[in-house]
């Protein structure tokens, strides 16, 4: 028999975000963020055509909700303040009732026990800024500053982990070049002054973190290791590394090291798509980095040369002019997302912070399986047995251990995510969480057989096999 025990401390956990489990109640002074109005323009866009307005009714339950969460056993948990919340228009009055829904929310996990982890954005864009630009308009990282400041004021007391993005290449990606979030452009140029604007305005957030707080702030990156399809074929490892700047290192570096990759430099400079920017924001980047990583692990990217250049068309540049995604025979897949399962893709991640990124404290603060149509799994007592999911964490978590073994500085691991919640435009359709959550009946909850499993997993903080 195996033993995997983690370090003392350990964060045991999920992660979730605003936009995604509150719901939007009457009289709540919830402003429209982008989501809000997508839906209301193209519902037929979202699965099953449902929204943004109920999710999983987080807004009226969490004290329920923090109460599994000692059922399943978290000693912390990741949620995002949503902007249009407590700001409803991005930049004007505060929304009292915000307010005292995060300071009760955030006093209830800390009277449980429960470390909050608060992050600043989860692709949430207030509607008023959105309508002059969103994160193109450099208005928008000053209003977003200001934004984080009001929330380090009133919560900071308390919530000593920050975060001021999850996973920034998402709206990047599904916002300016692939057509998944709203705005829905294809347009690389705009692509590239989206992600300048966005680093900038976490440096700028924690510069003003580091002048008035006392506890650690980051970032959380969704870091897909790029595998050429063959190592020993100079072309596809080029081609890997080109895709690992584009969608790794374009945040990772700025956010550790304070500066850009010098291939991702060079490749812009070619497209003649330097984003506007002043040396003053260059050195604000350089000087405030983060303190803390958070890394979301779902997929790798398998990367070969490019096959066939006839592909690339000059009128619309886009990162896969440079390289095509191979499609690696018998890899293992998890049917319902697309997405290709890779557990030593975990290891592979926090050996290279390890290496290459002065060994930064990090946690893995997503990690996580959505599957359709789990009411096939209820057993007689109402439960679904979920056994895929934990032979899933089991699977990381060898890797995770192995890791640390080898000398990772990685203190925790969040499973997306806590209750079944709202994936945007695959709204319910697939599911997350380690608590089930019926939409029929007003989001009730029932804890999943993944739910005993994580406490006992946390309790003993690790597993024997
Ligand atoms: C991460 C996000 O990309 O993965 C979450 O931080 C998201 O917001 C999760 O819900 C699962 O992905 P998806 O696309 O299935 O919702």
């Amino acid at each position: 028999m195996t033993t995997y025990t983690f370090p003392k401390d350990f964060f045991w956990g999920t992660a979730s975000s605003g936009p995604q489990t509150e719901g939007r109640f009457d009289g709540d002074g919830k402003g429209d963020n982008i989501w809000d109005y997508w839906f209301s323009k193209e519902p037929e866009r979202f699965f099953n055509q449902v929204g943004p307005d109920k999710t999983s009714y987080n807004y009226l339950r969490y004290k329920e909700d923090v109460e599994l969460m000692t059922k399943t056993g978290h000693n912390s948990f990741r949620t995002s303040i949503q902007w249009s919340r407590l700001i409803p228009d991005g930049v004007g009055e505060v929304n009292e009732k915000a307010v005292a829904f995060y300071n009760d929310y955030i006093d209830e996990l800390i009277a449980h026990g429960i470390t909050p982890f608060i992050n600043l954005y989860h692709f949430d864009m207030p509607m008023a800024l959105q309508e002059k630009g969103g994160w193109l308009n450099r208005e928008t990282v000053d209003a977003y500053v200001r934004y984080a400041k009001i929330c380090f004021d009133l919560f900071g007391d308390r919530v000593k982990y920050w975060f001021t993005h999850n996973e920034p290449i998402v709206p990047v990606e599904g916002g300016y070049l692939y057509d998944f979030h709203y705005p829905n452009e294809k347009n690389l140029k705009h692509a590239i002054q989206v992600v300048f604007n966005e680093a900038l305005a976490s440096s700028l957030a924690i510069k003003a973190y580091h002048e008035s707080q006392d506890g650690q702030i980051g970032i959380i990156l969704n870091l897909t290791p790029s595998y050429p399809r063959d190592e020993k074929n100079a072309e596809d490892v080029k081609a890997a590394r080109i895709a690992d700047a584009f969608f790794n290192r374009s945040f990772l570096d700025p956010a550790i090291k304070g500066e850009y990759p010098e291939d991702l430099i060079a490749i812009v400079k070619d497209l003649d798509m330097i984003p506007q920017h002043t040396p003053e924001d260059l050195k604000t980047i350089k000087d405030n980095t983060i303190d803390l990583l958070g890394i979301n692990y779902y997929q790798p990217r398998r990367i070969k040369a490019k096959e066939n250049p006839a592909d690339i068309d000059p009128n619309c540049p886009m990162p896969e002019d440079y390289f095509d995604y191979y499609d690696m025979p018998n890899k293992k897949m998890n049917p319902y997302r697309g997405w290709e399962i890779y557990e030593k893709g975990i290891y592979d991640i926090l050996i290279n912070v390890r290496d290459n990124y002065g060994n930064i404290p990090c946690y893995i603060s997503e990690n996580g399986m959505g599957v359709e149509g789990e009411e096939r799994y209820i057993n007689a007592n109402g439960q679904i047995k979920d056994d895929y999911r934990i032979d899933f964490i089991k699977d990381h978590l060898r890797y995770l251990h192995q890791a640390i073994q080898e000398g990772a500085n990685c203190l925790g691991y969040h499973l997306w995510t806590c209750m079944d919640n709202w994936s945007w435009t695959n709204a319910y359709k697939n599911r997350y969480g380690l608590i089930a959550v019926d939409l029929d009946k007003e989001g009730k909850r029932t804890i999943k057989k993944s739910g005993y499993f994580f406490k006992t997993l946390a309790e003993q903080n690790g597993f024997s096999d």
